[in-house]
């Protein structure tokens, strides 16, 4: 299996998706998509999936509303990613105990892949992480040095790293500096050939896998 986690922020015609279901690690699903297909037609979607769906909602609330939205979506995925900016007490730490209950997955967002975010709160952010103790952290491809650090700081986490393709960084820089999966969407899904262009990508995985 490749280490590529499909965010699929647009929808694909359900026959490609069916055949990506077993080539990829993992499906991130995001706003975009809820909002366009409704849960419905997430629903739909998802069939084509046994495991490792994220949702991607950057919560970022107060426990209990955080709650609430992860109740309407549990019992359609595994996992949900979550700002950890927002703080341990009366938010992340109630999230995670309701998580741990129903068997779900958190992601803390450790540093984010955009050129605007900045890394100057990381010693704040990871000691979100440290009291969480979530299951896992996105951390950004195009940001190798704070990545690097991530892993140095949590390396019993799994990591995984948006930012490949579209956001400037290459297939492979992530899974070099550590990260564990890719998150990839635009390169895929707007792709003429998105089973060819995962497979390429694999492909490329494993070479740059074997050079780090
Ligand atoms: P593209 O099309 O750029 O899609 O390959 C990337 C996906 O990942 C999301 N994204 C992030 N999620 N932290 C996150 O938790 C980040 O730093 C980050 N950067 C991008 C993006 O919304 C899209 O779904």
């Amino acid at each position: 299996m490749n280490k590529i986690i499909l965010a699929l922020d647009e929808p694909l015609d359900y026959k490609i998706l069916k055949d990506i279901s077993s080539q990829v690690a993992g499906i991130k699903i995001g706003w975009p998509l809820i909002l366009e297909q409704g849960l419905e037609g997430i629903k739909n979607i998802l069939k084509n999936f046994d495991n490792n769906i994220i949702f991607d909602l950057k919560l970022a609330d107060i426990d209990s509303t955080m709650i609430k939205i992860t109740t309407h979506l549990k019992n359609l995925g595994d996992s949900f990613i979550v700002h950890a900016f927002v703080g341990y007490n009366e938010s992340i730490r109630e999230l995670k105990e309701f998580l741990d209950k129903e068997n779900k997955k958190m992601y803390l967002v450790s540093s984010m892949s955009h050129k605007g975010w900045n890394d100057n709160f990381y010693p704040y952010i990871k000691e979100v992480i440290k009291m969480t103790n979530p299951y896992g952290l996105v951390a950004p491809a195009t940001r190798p040095k704070i990545l690097k650090t991530v892993k140095k700081d949590f390396p019993e986490k799994i990591i995984i790293s948006p930012g490949i393709g579209a956001q400037g960084a290459k297939i492979g820089d992530a899974l070099c500096n550590g990260a564990n999966y890719e998150i990839i969407g635009r390169s895929i899904y707007n792709s003429k050939d998105p089973i060819g262009t995962i497979l390429e990508f694999q492909k490329i995985q494993e070479e740059r896998l074997n050079e780090c």
